[in-house]
């Protein structure tokens, strides 16, 4: 997607074609910084201190990790250390292991010799392979908008609100609950954007929010509690919220605060879907409620708050009385039953076991090896 004019992913191989840079998330929405990962430590820490984040976008930072880790050392012993440094540095988003497996499974077969090549080039594949997933889902997503374009008065205004930050950013290009926004957007269709602030991290205020400034897409930030008003005054047409797991039952994992907009989506009957590329959906986990585990964070995110003061500094300032203690789950669970669809690259899917399954036959067969 565009930054001034100019495309960007939000990771890309450098020119010298080894090394690895990627935007730092964590500067934005106030500088505009790209980082540059030389080793995969690199890559490990990009992904546990969230200059990377979002769940397809940590799958592809892991992926270049590991053919960093093999330019170093391609061993049996460096291909097993790279896997277990990286696939501890978050463990939420499922797509990080998937990563990692596609890695391994690529590598381990081979002589060490060719590892390091042949990793960049299934790094490169899986980051290909995002961006065409995400392409799918505009395609799927946009249908779904049209549909309510059709219901509504000519010229009249789609508001579609989103959770946390499943753009573009968080996601090699196209984002995934952004994807079918930035297609309608391109077709001329009146499209508004409710942008949830998406506290402790502000992933919302921060980055959705300047990824579709940049784009032009119309929106509005709004504080996290203000979704259920807007739904009961019928000013939201369609919820839209990406995930960073999906489990075999339907259940949807996805940042902080996404239960409750469903919950208030369910209550107003107002469509909630949720998009997801294939990697996200974790067959091995039955029960989404009982079996993700729920990263927690450090309570810093919710005691500091960083933002610019009126002379343009950075500064971090406390909330929070000294001394109170604080939670910092990171995600929620989403009840299956709460969801309207899933916004799939093959379609868009119930959120039951059968349907998933009838859409992913080579990812059932794969889990159960
Ligand atoms: O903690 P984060 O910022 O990595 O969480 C990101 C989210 O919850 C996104 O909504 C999710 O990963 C979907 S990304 C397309």
């Amino acid at each position: 997607m565009k930054v001034d004019g100019k495309h960007f992913r939000s990771i890309w191989r450098e020119r010298d074609g080894w090394s690895v840079g990627a935007i730092d998330q964590r500067r934005l929405p106030h500088e505009f910084v790209i980082a540059k990962l030389t080793s995969c430590e690199d890559a490990a820490v990009a992904i546990r201190d969230m200059l990377v984040r979002g769940a397809p976008l940590i799958g592809a930072t892991a992926a270049y990790g590991m053919a960093l880790a093999m330019r170093a050392d391609a061993s049996d012993a460096g291909l097993r250390r790279a896997y277990d440094t990286l696939v501890v540095a978050r463990p939420t988003a499922i797509n990080l292991k998937w990563a990692l497996d596609e890695m391994r499974a690529a590598l381990a077969p081979i002589d060490p010799a060719e590892r390091a090549e042949a990793a960049y080039v299934r790094a490169d594949e899986i980051v290909e392979q995002d961006v065409e997933i995400n392409r799918g889902i505009a395609a799927n997503g946009l249908a779904l908008i049209e549909a309510i374009v059709a219901r509504k008065t000519p010229g009249e205004t789609v508001n579609v609100l989103t959770h946390c930050n499943a753009g573009w950013l968080a996601t090699v290009d196209w984002g995934t609950a952004t994807a079918p926004i930035y297609l309608a957007h391109e077709r001329g269709i009146k499209i508004h954007v409710w942008v949830d602030e998406t506290r402790p991290r502000n992933q919302g205020a921060s980055l959705t929010a300047w990824e579709l400034g940049h784009h032009g897409v119309p929106h509005t930030v709004i504080p996290d509690n203000t979704g259920g008003h807007l739904m009961q005054h019928g000013m939201v047409d369609l919820a839209i919220v990406g995930t960073d797991r999906v489990a075999a039952n339907g259940d949807v994992c996805n940042k902080i605060g996404t239960y409750l907009k469903a919950l208030a989506a369910h209550d107003n009957g107002v469509p909630f879907y949720v998009a997801l590329p294939s990697p996200t959906i974790d067959f091995a986990v039955d029960d989404g409620i009982r079996d993700i585990p729920i990263e927690q964070r450090s309570g810093v995110e919710v005691t500091d708050m960083t933002g610019r003061t009126a002379d343009g500094r950075l500064e971090t300032v406390r909330i929070v009385p000294e001394g109170s203690p604080v939670a910092n789950y990171a995600f929620d669970v989403t009840p299956a039953r709460l969801v309207t669809g899933l916004i799939t690259e093959r379609g868009v899917l119930k959120p039951d076991r059968a349907s998933l399954a009838a859409a992913f036959p080579e990812r059932i067969a794969a889990a159960a090896e």
